[in-house]
């Protein structure tokens, strides 16, 4: 309740003066003033919702997959070995755009996001007033047709944990979304034709992996947050990176899927991921 009065105290705060007198903008400022908006979608009790939504999806689910990587990057020293081996290439103060490019903290991110599920629970889409038909892409011309009003979902859990995809489903390895690149493009000799055609299989592979990554899931609504998401993992990833941590008083139970709240809950009563400061970390 304290959390929904602080953030209707700001909206009121928003709604109470005008472009010209805001100090900072931001969404509520731009939702405020737009045009296209009709009144209903500008009430403080409309705009409360909004903030409180975006609030609860900015903070919990960035923070879930932050505590899944760090959990396995201090359980798996290979992990973390790679991973700064990977940082060291870059300068000392690399850009978050920097960042997300490099392949290593991207598995890390994306394996990190697999096993927290983005949603649990399903959220089923309804398309009112036309039918859905969904072509299959391998069987030219053939389809599902879905009437107007069918409730349709998915359970993100079971296709990240699809072991035809994912074998292991359960064990953290960022490696499944590396594609390995050490066969130059233009070199042809019979040794390394047999190792191409490997590494062709291997991206076929990661490139089905990432169509099925839902934690985002797709579409008109696909998370909005998801590049921020994206940019504050890979700086915090590489930011505990320089430091020599130790798990204190956690266990896998502390990042493991044990209650569906809709999102992935841990277990009950955890405390997170803390760790014992050790130093800087030298390598
Ligand atoms: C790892 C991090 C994140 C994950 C896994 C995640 C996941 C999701 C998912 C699955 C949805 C779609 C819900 C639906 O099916 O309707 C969603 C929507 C949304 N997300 Fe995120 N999110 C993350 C980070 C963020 C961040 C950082 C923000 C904002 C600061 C954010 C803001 C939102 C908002 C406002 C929506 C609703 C969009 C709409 O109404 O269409 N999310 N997110």
């Amino acid at each position: 309740m304290i959390f929904r009065r602080r953030i209707r105290a700001q909206i009121d705060d928003v709604l109470a003066r005008d472009s010209s007198t805001d100090k900072a903008p931001s969404i509520f400022t731009h939702l405020r003033d737009s045009a296209e908006l009709p009144a209903a979608e500008k009430t403080p009790q409309r705009l409360e919702d909004e903030a409180v939504l975006m609030t609860m999806a900015g903070t919990y689910s960035p923070m879930l997959s932050l505590i899944v990587a760090h959990y396995h990057l201090l359980t798996r020293p290979d992990i973390m070995t790679k991973l700064r081996a990977e940082l060291d290439t870059r300068g000392p103060m690399p850009t978050a755009a920097e960042l997300e490019c490099l392949p290593y903290l991207s598995a890390v991110a994306q394996e990190a996001h697999r096993l927290t599920f983005g949603l649990t629970g399903r959220n089923a889409r309804v398309c009112p007033d036309e039918p859905i038909v969904y072509k299959l892409k391998n069987k030219p011309g053939q389809s599902y047709v879905f009437p107007p009003g069918t409730s349709l979902s998915v359970s993100t859990l079971v296709i990240h944990t699809d072991e035809s995809l994912f074998p292991n489903p359960w064990i953290f390895d960022p490696d499944r979304w590396v594609i390995a690149t050490d066969v130059p493009a233009d070199t042809e000799t019979s040794a390394t034709e047999g190792k191409k055609a490997e590494q062709d299989s291997a991206s076929l592979l990661v490139s089905r992996r990432r169509r099925a990554m839902l934690s985002f899931v797709r579409g008109p609504r696909i998370c909005i947050g998801r590049h921020l998401a994206n940019a504050e993992i890979a700086v915090l990833l590489a930011v505990m990176a320089r430091w020599d941590l130790e798990l204190f008083e956690t266990d896998e139970e502390d990042v493991k899927y044990k209650h569906d709240y809709h999102v992935m809950c841990p277990k009950l009563g955890s405390k997170g991921v803390r760790v014992k400061v050790k130093g800087r970390w030298n390598a």
